[in-house]
């Protein structure tokens, strides 16, 4: 069996109570309504030959390889030979897989197939996993007696007899950087046409002229570079041929094994079989039985995995007494012992507080865990923060106070059952790819659309998808939107009673019903605020309220503001309101951008929290890490990021450990950070590249990808899913095993022989992990916390069904409160910052991908009507200036954005995005307000000056590590 068809059933399950009876090759079977003969004899282990037919996808029928003869329950035989894809199961019908009539029948179609297609199979990239040669074994085909005779019609030899047919040309299309298309080996089955359509929903691919004249056509008969395919390689994987093909298996050969594995980049985290020739990666094919993604992926995770063998990666542990000394490689030993006589030194000096360490969602949970237990049991402090702090820190504390705890309501798939679909501050296409697709089925479906953005992101409307109402405000207006949108509620009679009053918390409910009816209020009352047409802002309101399921996912533009927390607490208050938290199809789900930002914030990475969300005040909670760990631990907070910063700036911080996080691409306000850390004595970085932090770093310990460890990521779903490590380690250790080594250094003993005793540990600790272990996710695919003792095996799909975490859930009020970054006759733009789809946040594993081709650098989005005013056209260089800084973007021209409002993303260190942000910060969690920047945008010729001093320092930088060549492998 080929590696990738190995479990295909031919078409999809069906789900029905209702079952059927029927009798194949005289044994019965029993399979719910709905289902295919095809399926149906796969159950009892019969694979009738198929070539257009796979279970990801509807079946299609136009193959005839699959014939069957089927008796009705009255005895008389169905007329010819059906399509056993495409006729379903029957009560009481007798079906018959294997006849000498069917094999001939069969054998006959397949010499047809063969007839036309190039025998070059010992010489072909599928050789050993191509379907067609299967089937080919399977009917038993010995001889060919017509045709091209392993040639085919688009063969030059053939011109004479074909000519018209190779009008569209033989030519393989080679254009995008993963996959080719070979025309000549396509048996039009239709399946890539399919998995576009149905799996992705791109619609990029069509068959195009008829006969022989017949080949897959990507947009207006384009090269697939130039079409709308975002290359997710679905119709890859559902090729049953070589037609399309991943460039590495051409280069390398196929893969002789397979380890199932999670992907590294979103918080989908979709499951990967990371398929291989010992320890070398040829292909990563989205896992079937992920139940995150199902057997899809987009382009980061499917393709864009070449970083981990990159030449930038840093193999060798190096230390150096001040950053303008060179880079000195020395062994684990020396570097360990180095930075914690360092962190040591510094402590005596200046206190034990004056360290600190800081994790990454890129980590898996076990290392996120041992850091903040370095810090608290090692370091002696609290002085522990993670990167969803400028991301997620407002969902936890939003939907911690409103609902109980600090995460989404459901599973991806719930979205399935979603009449009303809310997307608010998201773009999930580019973001959360995957999820995505699901999405625009479920609108495809017929559910409706509400987005809630500044920008005209693809789902406002798009050749397959369209919003019902956009709600186009402007950045920095959330709470207004969220406050108006509940006033229509309220007012207007759409409050679920029955929910509320069995449900919510009575008091809290009944001053927010009062706060939110006030006529200042009102979508009239704040359309000048928000720039929302009142009338859209009420339609919006009704449809999410009467619609039916109605559930709201958000991203970073709501988060990543002065009221993040705010919104989140609005966005729970309307969910609660209409009821629609606590079952399939309704919730409130964050979109976590980074693949463990849900993990990092469950595993006590804050300065407040342990595991679990328990504050480090809290004696009980306390007292069983203090016995577990054997250590009397602070019970004050201790510093996030920012108070680091500061307190680094003020002379009291000192030294920090920083695991897989780059603060200086990441944070806002670079020209802060790089004054913090350079106030610093000792900064330790463990990162798989020499990132942006590193160059201002005194130790630089090698860390290990996705690739080379093992551990378990929690997606956004609160789904645990394992990381298994594929390859050993470049550097020679995992990064959980560099944690220990330091601790151990510092004088506190870690004694793990693998990370399955860390999460043992955890689910020691902490009552929703009760029940995690790498035994049960071994056994069930993945698990969703919380897991103990009172939830089902696989933990929690659904939260809050009968009763909300915290006991009843609470209505908090949201006053809109502008944000102080105001407009002004300086500074009369907002710029508002975001991503796209090839590129992954700071784009340290993407930029050395080919996914470059598509995004090769940050540029900024501007209204054709600030363009003009300014003079700008179209890829001109900008100035764009802010209260903070200034920096230099060529410039786009596009009605994305509306007038007043501009937008990049922050990709690429060398653009400086965060050069310009400022130190502005939510209220209650000091998540950065990336998504608010008042600037100024004038075309200008040459890079600013922050760019001009950074790409020297930069070069400098690499000139002092070890080695030679390093700087021609680093863009500078
Ligand atoms: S790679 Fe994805 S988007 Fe592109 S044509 Fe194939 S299925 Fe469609
Ligand atoms: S490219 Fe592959 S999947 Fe598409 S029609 Fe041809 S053989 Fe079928
Ligand atoms: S980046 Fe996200 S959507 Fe894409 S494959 Fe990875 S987990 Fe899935
Ligand atoms: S597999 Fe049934 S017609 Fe192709």
């Amino acid at each position: 069996m080929s590696l990738n068809h190995s479990l295909d059933c031919g078409t999809p399950a069906r789900k029905s109570e209702e079952l059927v009876t029927l009798t194949i090759d005289g044994t019965e079977v029993t399979v719910p309504k709905g289902t295919s003969i095809m399926r149906a004899a796969a159950e009892l282990g019969t694979a009738i030959p198929k070539l257009c037919a796979t279970d990801s996808l509807e079946p299609f029928g136009s193959c005839r390889m699959c014939l069957v003869e089927i008796e009705g329950a009255d005895g008389r035989r169905y007329k010819g030979y059906p399509a056993s894809c495409t006729t379903l199961v029957e009560p009481g019908i007798t079906v018959r897989t294997q006849t000498p009539k069917l094999a001939e029948l069969r054998r006959n179609v397949m010499e047809l197939y063969i007839s036309d297609h190039p025998l070059d199979c010992l010489t072909c990239a599928a050789n050993g996993n191509c379907e067609l040669q299967d089937t080919a074994g399977q009917v038993g085909l010995r001889e060919v007696r017509y045709g091209f005779k392993g040639e085919n019609h688009f063969d030059v030899k053939n011109e004479g007899k074909c000519a018209s047919y190779r009008a569209d040309g033989a030519k393989k299309d080679e254009s995008n950087p993963y996959f080719t298309y070979d025309p000549a080996k396509c048996i039009v089955c239709n399946r890539c046409v399919r998995a576009c359509e149905e799996q992705q929903g791109t619609f990029a691919l069509t068959i195009s002229g008829r006969g022989f004249a017949s080949r897959v056509s990507p947009g207006m008969n384009e090269p697939f570079m130039e079409s709308e395919c975002v290359s997710c390689g679905a119709c890859v994987a559902a090729c049953p041929t070589a037609t399309l093909t991943e460039k590495t298996v051409i280069e390398q050969g196929q893969p002789e094994k397979s380890i199932v594995t999670t992907c590294a980049y979103c918080g989908v985290g979709c499951g990967f079989e990371a398929q291989m020739q010992g320890t070398q990666v040829v292909r990563m094919v989205p896992w079937k039985d992920g139940q995150a993604n199902h057997g899809h992926s987009c382009v980061k995770g499917r393709f864009a995995w070449g970083y981990a063998t990159h030449p930038d990666r840093i193999k060798t542990p190096m230390i150096r007494k001040s950053i303008d000394d060179p880079w000195q490689a020395v062994s684990w030993d020396e570097a360990i012992a180095y930075a914690a006589s360092e962190f040591k030194r510094i402590q005596a000096k200046h206190g034990r507080n004056a360290i600190g360490g800081i994790t990454s969602s890129r980590c898996t949970n076990e290392e996120t865990y041992l850091v903040q237990k370095l810090v608290r049991a090692a370091f002696g402090n609290n002085n522990v923060d993670t990167c969803a702090r400028v991301c997620h820190s407002p969902t936890g504390y939003g939907l911690g106070v409103t609902l109980g705890t600090s995460a989404g309501t459901q599973t991806f798939d719930s979205v399935l059952d979603a009449d009303v679909i809310v997307v608010m501050g998201a773009n999930p296409s580019a973001g959360h790819p995957v999820f995505a697709s699901q999405l625009k089925r479920r609108v495809r479906e017929g559910a409706r659309l509400i987005v809630i953005d500044p920008r005209s992101i693809e789902l406002v409307d798009s050749p397959h998808v369209a919003a019902d109402f956009h709600l186009k405000l402007l950045p920095g207006t959330n709470v207004a939107i969220v406050t108006a949108l509940a006033h229509v509620i309220v007012t207007e009679g759409l409050v679920n009673e029955t929910y509320v009053a069995e449900r919510c918390d009575a008091e809290s409910f009944k001053l927010w019903r009062e706060f939110v009816a006030r006529p200042e209020h009102s979508p009239e009352a704040t359309e000048a605020v928000t720039g929302v047409p009142a009338a859209v802002v009420r339609g919006a309101a009704r449809l999410y309220a009467t619609g039916g399921n109605a559930a709201i996912y958000y991203g970073l533009g709501v988060t990543e503001h002065s009221q993040g927390s705010t919104t989140v607490m609005g966005i729970a208050n309307l969910a609660m309101a209409t009821g629609n938290v606590g079952r399939m199809g309704v919730g409130v789900n964050p979109l976590r951008g980074q693949n463990n930002v849900q993990g990092s914030c469950d595993m006590g990475s804050f300065p407040h929290e342990f595991p679990g969300y328990r504050h480090v005040s809290d004696d009980t909670v306390r007292g069983s890490f203090e016995q577990a760990w054997g250590v009397a631990l602070d019970a004050e907070p201790g510093l996030r990021i920012p108070n680091m910063f500061e307190a680094a700036l003020d002379g009291s911080f000192k030294g920090l450990y920083c695991e897989g996080e780059d603060i200086v691409q990441s944070d806002p306000n670079t020209q802060h950070v790089e004054a913090a850390l350079r106030a610093m004595e000792c900064v330790v970085v463990q990162d798989i590249f020499l990132n942006e932090t590193a160059k201002f770093a005194h130790v630089l310990l090698p860390g290990s990808s996705f690739l080379e460890k093992n551990g378990t990521f929690t997606n956004a779903e609160r789904r645990i899913s394992r990381v298994r490590k594929v390859m050993p380690p470049l550097a020679g250790k995992e990064d959980w095993e560099v944690t220990v080594a330091l601790s151990n250094a510092l004088g506190y003993p870690m004694n793990y022989a693998h990370p399955s005793e860390i999460m043992d540990e955890i689910a020691r600790l902490t009552p929703t992990f009760a029940g995690v272990s790498y035994d049960k996710i071994e056994r069930l695919g993945s698990v969703q916390w919380p897991c103990n003792d009172s939830t089902p095996e696989a933990g929690t799909a659904i939260m809050h069904i009968d009763r909300f975490v915290r006991g009843k859930g609470r209505f908090m009020l949201t006053q809109y409160q502008p944000t102080d970054e105001k407009i002004n006759e300086r500074y009369p733009l907002i710029l508002t910052t975001g991503r796209i789809l090839s590129q992954y946040n700071v784009g340290a594993q993407t930029r050395r991908t080919h996914n470059n081709q598509w995004h090769s650098e940050d540029v900024l989005e501007i209204h054709p009507h600030d363009a003009e005013e300014r003079g700008v056209k179209e890829g001109d260089w900008v100035g764009i200036a802010s209260r903070a800084g200034e920096t230099v973007l060529r410039a786009t021209i596009t009605e994305r954005v509306q007038p007043g409002v501009v937008y990049t993303t922050f990709h690429f260190p060398e653009s400086g995005a965060n050069v310009i942000t400022t130190d502005n910060s939510d209220w209650a969690t000091n998540c950065p307000e990336y998504k608010v920047t008042a600037v100024q945008v004038t075309p200008v010729a040459q890079p600013s000056e922050w760019q001009r001093r950074y790409a020297d320092f930069r070069r400098a930088q690499i000139d002092r590590l070890p080695g030679r060549g390093k700087r021609e492998r680093e863009r500078v």
